[in-house]
């Protein structure tokens, strides 16, 4: 037993760079952390309560910390996860999402003023990044500002986006790579939506008759321990487990009723791509993405959505009998990934989310025609510049953006940009891998998509693809060139933007980028 728990902890402390297979485990999770430290520092928080007397609308603190959940049958396996606590504001701003190990769903308004104290009960540096808000770079969870193991940091922002379905996640990186990747396989990630007037008036199916799903992909080890694999092989393709789970459980039935049904699904997994489609071969019918509510519903066959991506669909079961069964399923597709590195390869097909119709209930209101009309998108001239981003492989280096990989929070002459300022970014993808592409601290519209070379062996995601609407991560397949228009507004200062397969953006495939105010000299 102490060998194993020996030859455990060898394995955590190598995962940083160009690791083997790490497993969580209690003997690699329990480091014991300064008291002391956690104390003064609380007194420290407190002090910056005061201070900060502004009237905070929501208020919460978010802890990451080790602990041990019920995932299969069988023995409870170790995770870190984020447990919060609400210290003011409305009653449902904090729920439970399933009771496994993602993060608590946080429920936000337009217009809010939110504090959050977050808490770092983890052996390592972490942050936590507020995926697809629009907040100052302080408080966006960046590399550049982590939070030591046992200290705690108090972030404060207004709520200034649109009603849509958001995440969070930590985004450390140390002299020796990204821990984005791990951290957040280890079970740090949860979802977060936020409101407003605009989209409460459609009367969109709420409370039970909307599911909060997040994919992700796991690999268990014999006692039910999750595993996570390094190594140069991940480092090309990303982690890929060996089964998928939803909200944090293998795919369970759901019982449902004859009426519509919103999904608002999350893909939070590392690498994986999910080809969303129904059993019986109906069409998806989409209402939104990332950045909130599309202008108009759309259909699709399916729905490709990579890592990090939202997506919000909308599915009537009115005219369903009583025993029915619909499922959503990731269908097959081809890869262009040789050799077998997993039980459930990338392209496989498989079960998500069954529903079951187990009652007759109100048919519910029909979906609105319209559901955004006044959804605005970053507005582009001819005149307005572009920006090219070259996406290539790196010999057993990873993935360079324009030739550079991360160096920390340093930026290049042509990543600055103008507040204010709107600009074509276009993202080519030279190498056989895809890349979900993510800007921090905006949303942006996809304005182009062109194939300009060959993509051996990827196929059958195309059609899949919802550039509609708006967004903070936009795939792009191997020999594409997609062009995105975005708006540099409100924030001086650095953000990221980086691939969002999260082993790509470990190895480096991510840079700084800063907005500079015009008269500044910065
Ligand atoms: Cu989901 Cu840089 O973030
Ligand atoms: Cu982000
Ligand atoms: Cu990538």
């Amino acid at each position: 037993m102490k060998r194993l728990d020996k030859k455990r902890r060898q394995l955590l402390g190598h995962i940083g760079g160009f690791a083997g297979v790490s497993i969580l485990s209690p003997a690699s999770l329990l480091v014991a952390y300064n008291t002391e430290a956690i104390a003064a520092d609380d007194k420290r928080a407190m002090l910056r309560q005061r201070i900060t007397n502004a009237p905070f609308d929501v208020a919460f603190r978010l802890r990451a910390e080790p602990d041990t959940v019920p995932i299969l049958p069988g023995a409870p396996s170790e995770v870190w996860r984020y447990t919060a606590a609400l210290t003011q504001g409305p009653r449902d701003t904090l729920s439970s999402l399933s009771g496994s190990y993602p993060g608590p769903l946080i429920r936000l308004r337009r217009g809010q003023r939110v504090r959050a104290r977050l808490e770092n009960r983890l052996p390592e540096d972490t942050t936590v990044h507020w995926h697809g808000l629009h907040v100052p770079p302080d408080v966006d969870g960046q590399p550049r500002l982590p939070i030591k193991p046992g200290e705690d940091m108090t972030v404060t922002f207004d709520v200034d986006d649109r009603a849509g379905l958001y995440w969070y996640h930590p985004h450390p990186h140390g002299p020796h790579g990204g821990r984005v990747g791990f951290q957040s396989y280890a079970g740090l990630a949860g979802p977060l939506i936020v409101e407003d007037d605009t989209e409460r008036a459609l009367n969109l199916p709420a409370g039970d008759q909307e599911l909060i799903l997040v994919l992700q992909d796991r690999t268990f080890a014999g006692d039910n321990e999750l595993t996570f694999v390094g190594g140069m092989r991940s480092m090309m393709r990303g982690f890929f487990g060996d089964r998928v789970l939803v909200n944090g459980h293998p795919p369970t039935t759901r019982e449902v009723g004859t009426r519509p049904y919103r999904l608002r699904i999350l893909n939070g997994s590392n690498a994986r791509i999910y080809k969303l489609a129904w059993s019986d071969g109906r069409p998806v019918t989409v209402i939104g993405t990332g950045g909130g509510l599309l202008a108009v519903p759309e259909q699709r066959p399916y729905i490709t959505l990579a890592p990090a991506q939202r997506i919000d669909l909308w599915v009537d079961l009115s005219d369903a009998k009583v025993g029915d069964q619909l499922t959503l399923v990731s269908d097959a597709y081809h890869s262009g990934m040789m050799g077998r590195y997993s039980g459930l390869p990338a392209g496989a097909r498989f079960d998500l989310v069954p529903l079951r119709v187990t009652r007759r209930t109100d048919n519910g209101p029909p979906l609105p025609k319209a559901l955004a009309p006044d959804l605005k998108t970053p507005p582009t001239t001819p005149a307005t510049p572009i920006r090219t981003f070259d996406l290539r492989m790196e010999m057993m280096r990873g993935f360079s953006i324009n030739g550079r990989q991360f160096e920390g929070a340093v930026v290049a002459d042509d990543e600055i940009v103008t507040l204010g300022d709107t600009e074509i970014w276009e993202f080519v993808n030279h190498s056989m891998m895809p890349h979900p592409m993510h800007v921090h601290g905006l949303q942006f519209a996809v304005i182009e998509r062109k194939k300009i070379g060959a993509s051996p062996g990827w196929s059958g995601l195309d059609v899949g693809l919802v550039d509609a609407g708006l967004h903070d991560t936009v795939l792009v397949l191997p020999g594409e060139r997609v062009r995105i228009a975005l708006t540099f507004a409100d924030f001086e200062g650095l953000y990221l933007y980086h691939c969002h397969n999260m082993e790509h953006e470990d190895n480096g495939m991510m840079r700084y980028y800063r907005v500079r105010s015009r008269h500044s000299r910065m």
